[in-house]
Parts: C-alpha cells; structure tokens; sequence
C-alpha cells in the first residue's frame, strides 16, 4: 500500500476518508476546498509558534492569533460531535518575553462553545540553556472536545501502578486491594524525550515532536478505523502514530521536502521498517552513563571551594 500525495481537493468531492493521505497545499486553501460536514474523528497537530523558524514568516503576535483563529474555526466544522482537537504549543519569545501560547489561543476555543478536558504538560529533558530565565522544559498540549459525548478509551493508555498492592484500609473494601489490575490513569503530565540529536525520530526537520506524544493520544481519543487529521502534518509524526495503531490518516502540508520525508516515513510504517520510540519506554536513567560522573577537573576545584 502507497500513501498519495495531493495538491488539490475537489470543492464537491470528498476526498475517501478511510484511505491514508497527505495534502501539499497551504491550510486555509486545504480546508476551504473542504465540504463543511464532519469528517475528523481527532485533530491533532503543533501549528507553527510564529518564531522565524525557516518554514515560517513571522508576524506581530496579534495577527498570528486571527490567522490561528480562522484555521480552528474552519477546522471546528469538520470535527464530529463525538471529536477531539489536541492543540500542541510552546512559547512565543519576543526581545526575551514570553507569551505561553496555549494562553492566547484558549479563547479560540471558549469562543467556539468546546470543553477543556486536559492541559496536558509535556515535559521534555534537553534544549536550550537560559542565561536570563530558567531553561523551558515542557510545552502544553490542549485537549479539547466538541461536545460531552466522546472517545476516551482509558484502559488501552492505562500505565503501570506505583503501588499495584496497596489495600484499602477502612469502608466495605477494607483489605481489598484498591488499584486497577490494568494499571493507572497515566495523568497529565507526560515525560517524553524530545526529538533532538541523535533521537531515532530524527530528520531534517527542526521541530518534529515525538511520534510516542501522539500515540498516547491517538489511542485514547480514537477507535481503529478513525480518521486523525494533522493540519501542519510536518514530517507526518502524527501520521505514523495513526498507522500504527489502524487509524487513517490525513495530513496537510506547505513545504514539499517535509512531505515526501512524511510519506516515506508513513510507508515504512505501513511495512513495519518505522523506527520510533513507543510512548511507553521508560525514561533513559543517566546515571547509567560516564558522562554522569563530575569529571575529575571540576572535582578538585569544588572540594577546593568548599574547604
Ligand atoms: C511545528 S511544525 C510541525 C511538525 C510536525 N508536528 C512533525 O512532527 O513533523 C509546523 C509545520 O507547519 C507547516 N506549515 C506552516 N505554514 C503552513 C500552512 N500555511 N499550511 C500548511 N502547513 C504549514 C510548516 O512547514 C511546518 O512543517
């Protein structure tokens, strides 16, 4: 099986919803040629964060918000009523300030009448060090719903208990034990390595993130047979979490190098050649590596400081 590429949509005609697909045209041009019926089962995506980077041009911070506004609002109509949209953001930095980005873009959201269900917190271990603030260490996912009656299967994303034998210790249950044999709600704050250097994930793209945060939410918000929609679809990591767990796929994108590595990305999954790192690896521990040791230079000068 191939994924096709398309440049352009039929105004009329839907494109099939349960094959596979990624679209080189620009967003808005995309979802105009849309008919405005449901379609989308989950949305997900990391727009741009207006910040120069190279597929970008930058713009004062207010138009950037109408710009985001006309897409989710466009996007809003093709959603079903049982949908998700997971809108994943960073920080807008102009002269050092910051603007959490998830902060503007809520009221799009609230204006559209749809339900927070989670502020997801993405805590990431590397990137740049801050000399003037503390170093940024996680982005925000927004999770939100279009109505009270939607997906969310828990046990597929349960995680393994702290403590599986703990008992109750007074009530009715008294002694019995009070976990889930499935595991824990994995919560909503989610340890999961950025892609950067050598990661796996990594291409030529400078800000992929990891296929593992959307896996997560690819099997919670959607049933096998769904179509998942990434309107900024980059290199098509949302793509391949949607392949591999039997989800379709629809991907939008304006540069042409990111969406031929998407498709080839996208059939290696197909075939099974993918490499990725699972949303439930654990955590690389550092101790276990050489580096972790302070060398024996800063040794000296420390035990110097403190004598
Ligand atoms: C933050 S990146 C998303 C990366 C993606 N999550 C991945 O893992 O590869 C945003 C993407 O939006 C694309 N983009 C920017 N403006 C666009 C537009 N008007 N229409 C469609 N895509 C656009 C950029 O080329 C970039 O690849």
């Amino acid at each position: 099986m191939s994924i096709e590429i398309s440049s352009q949509v039929l105004r009329s005609a839907l494109p099939d919803s349960t094959k596979s697909q990624l679209f080189l045209m620009d967003i808005e041009q995309f979802l105009d040629s849309l008919p405005r019926k449901p379609i989308f089962d989950l949305v997900v995506t990391s727009p741009p964060y207006n910040i120069g980077k190279e597929y970008e041009k930058q713009v004062p911070l207010n138009e950037y918000i109408l710009w985001q506004k006309k897409i989710i609002q466009k996007i809003y109509s093709r959603l079903k009523n049982t949908g998700s949209i997971c809108w994943q953001v960073g920080n807008y930095v102009e002269n050092g300030s910051i603007t959490p980005l998830d902060i503007a873009i809520a009221p799009i959201f609230q204006k559209l009448n749809m339900h927070l269900r989670n502020r997801i917190i993405w805590h990431f271990g590397h990137g740049l060090h801050n000399k003037n603030r503390f170093s940024g260490r996680y982005e925000v996912v927004l999770w939100y719903t279009k109505s009270d009656d939607y997906t969310f299967n828990l046990d597929d994303v349960r995680i393994p208990a702290k403590y599986p034998g703990k008992r109750s210790y007074r009530g009715e249950n008294k002694g019995k034990l009070s976990g889930n044999p499935k595991g824990k709600n994995p919560e909503d704050v989610w340890d999961i390595p950025n892609v950067k250097g050598n990661h796996i994930e990594k291409t030529s793209h400078p800000c992929q993130f990891p296929v593992g945060l959307i896996e997560r939410l690819v099997l919670a918000l959607t049933k096998p047979g769904d179509l998942v929609f990434d309107p900024f679809a980059g290199v098509a990591s949302s793509g391949v979490a949607a392949l591999l767990h039997e989800r379709n796929f629809w991907g939008c994108e304006i540069m042409e190098d990111y969406i031929k590595i998407g498709r080839d990305r996208l059939e290696k999954t197909l075939n099974g050649t993918i490499e990725y790192r699972p949303y439930d690896k654990p955590i690389y521990d550092p101790r276990i590596s050489a580096l972790s040791k302070i060398p024996a230079e800063w040794r000296t000068t420390n035990e110097d400081a403190n004598s």
